[in-house]
């Protein structure tokens, strides 16, 4: 049987407070719909339709893709009028799965056992039993148990209202079935909308069997209507990449005190200090380890290497053995060997550095290819601007460039040169030799230093 899921979407989310639709907000550094949308293309539907209204064609640029049919729902009059608007976008018949956008952290395999539940005909609904049920829909059973109906808080009598069991949001059946249903559907309720849970007691009536698939796993259901939600949704999001990454036998020091926002790959042995950000796609190789307080952003690091602490990171490639930190920063662009050391006060922009090439203290190498067993002195830096445009400096292998050099882009220090501390390169270096260019040292014979007046 052909499935297809409908993700409603168009609520405003007033309790944001927000310019940006509740759905954009974003968890573990994706908007909050991409993590529903994950889940959902997994199961491998024939049509995802996205159901999007307030915020206007925000919500559909934010979120590109060419499976996904975008269907707008003009009046916010209910999730039930916003499941219709999906359908009429979406073929007529196999199942339909129904989600909503702001329950995110819904799971893949959850989604497979209510679509397996709608079988032959059946009316498929996940629920469960969460320590606070309030504001949420209530499933009404019969005498033996048998699911009667979804009553919404804002209608449910006291004795309702004391159940415990809610309506998660996610829905299933077939989609003839949802068709007959929701075109049944009336307003007539405390909120004046066409409620979606509403076909639950439709469905009941037309003898077709309600299935409830409970999930025990409180995190799934989990809405978020405000910032307090989406705090915790993102918390809960960050406990689940941990408990994946120390399953998969990396050693977290904390695994309450890291944040991968995006896609963390690593080899085996590694090691992650607390309070680090991991942003975008990060491979770390074997034996790897990352200090406390790096942000690490689109960048592979290979095995052996080590990351000290407060190192920032973004678009590189890190080789094999490498020493980076603490406090480095590295740029996008930037590519280093095998066992290169970056250290304290060091910014590395656009540059390849060669193997065992080292930059210890206070330097910056910008727009720059450094060759292998390069020392670069402390307070080197390369001139790369000249104020309109940026230009490349070329170290060959085995340069020693002394401490506070100045090189003026674009310059080209030759294989094996050494430049004395202090100079100011301008022209290209020759191989081999050493070249300075400092300032002569003076003795000022009985200079005395200035004093204050005694008053
Ligand atoms: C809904 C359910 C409730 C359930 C709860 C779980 C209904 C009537 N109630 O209540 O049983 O316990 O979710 O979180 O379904 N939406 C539209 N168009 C609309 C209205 C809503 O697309 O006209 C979308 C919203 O963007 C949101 C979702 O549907 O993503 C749910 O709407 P919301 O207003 O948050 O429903 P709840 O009151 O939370
Ligand atoms: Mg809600």
């Amino acid at each position: 049987m052909p499935l297809q899921v409908a993700i409603l979407a168009a609520g405003e989310g007033k309790r944001m407070r927000s310019a940006q639709p509740k759905v954009l907000h974003r968890l573990a550094g994706s908007p909050m719909l991409a993590h529903v949308l994950r889940a959902v293309r997994a199961l491998e539907p024939r049509a995802i339709c996205v159901v999007y209204g307030s915020g206007g064609d925000q919500v559909p640029s934010a979120l590109p893709g060419k499976d996904l049919t975008w269907a707008r729902q003009e009046k916010l009059l209910g999730t039930g009028d916003a499941l219709r608007c999906a359908l009429a976008h979406l073929p007529k018949d196999g199942v339909t799965l129904a989600l909503f956008g702001d329950v995110p952290l819904v799971r893949t395999e959850t989604l497979t056992s209510l679509v397996a539940a709608v079988d032959s005909d059946k009316l498929a609904v996940l629920t469960a039993t969460p320590g606070d049920p309030s504001g949420l829909g209530r499933i009404t059973r019969g005498a033996a148990g048998e699911v009667r109906a979804i009553v919404e808080e804002k209608d449910a009598s006291p004795v309702q209202r004391a159940i415990g069991e809610i309506n998660t949001g996610v829905i299933a059946a077939h989609t003839e079935r949802f068709a007959q249903w929701l075109a049944r559907l009336t307003n007539n309720n405390a909120q004046g909308e066409y409620y979606l849970t509403d076909v639950v007691a439709l469905a009941v009536n037309d003898g077709v069997t309600v299935v409830a698939v409970t999930t025990e796993d409180a995190t799934e259901f989990q809405g978020v209507n405000d910032r307090v939600q989406l705090a915790a949704a993102e918390r809960s999001l960050q406990r689940r990449a941990a408990q994946a990454l120390l399953r998969d036998g990396v050693t977290l020091a904390d695994p309450e005190r890291i944040d991968v926002r995006g896609t963390l790959h690593c080899g085996k042995d590694v090691t992650i200090d607390i309070n680090c950000i991991f942003e975008g796609t990060v491979t770390l190789g074997d034996a790897v380890s990352i200090g406390a307080q790096c942000v690490l952003r689109n960048v592979n690091v290979g095995d052996g290497s080590a990351v000290a602490p407060f190192s920032h990171i973004e678009d590189a490639e890190i080789g094999g053995r490498c020493r980076i930190g603490p406090y480095s920063r590295i740029r996008p662009a930037t590519v280093l060997g095998n066992e290169v050391h970056i250290g304290n006060f060091v910014e590395v922009k656009a540059s390849t550095i060669g193997a065992r090439s080292k930059a210890n203290h206070l330097a910056y190498i910008g727009d720059a290819s450094v060759g292998r067993d390069v020392n670069v002195g402390a307070g080197t830096i390369t001139c790369n601007y000249d104020g309109a445009n940026k230009h490349r400096t070329v170290i060959e292998d085995d340069v020693h460039i002394g401490s506070d050099t100045q090189l003026i882009a674009p310059v080209t220090v030759r294989k094996g040169a050494t430049i004395g501390a202090g100079a100011t390169i301008s022209r290209d270096v020759p191989a081999g030799e050493l070249t300075i260019s400092q300032k002569k040292q003076v003795v000022v014979p009985g200079w005395k230093r200035p004093r204050k007046a005694q008053s």
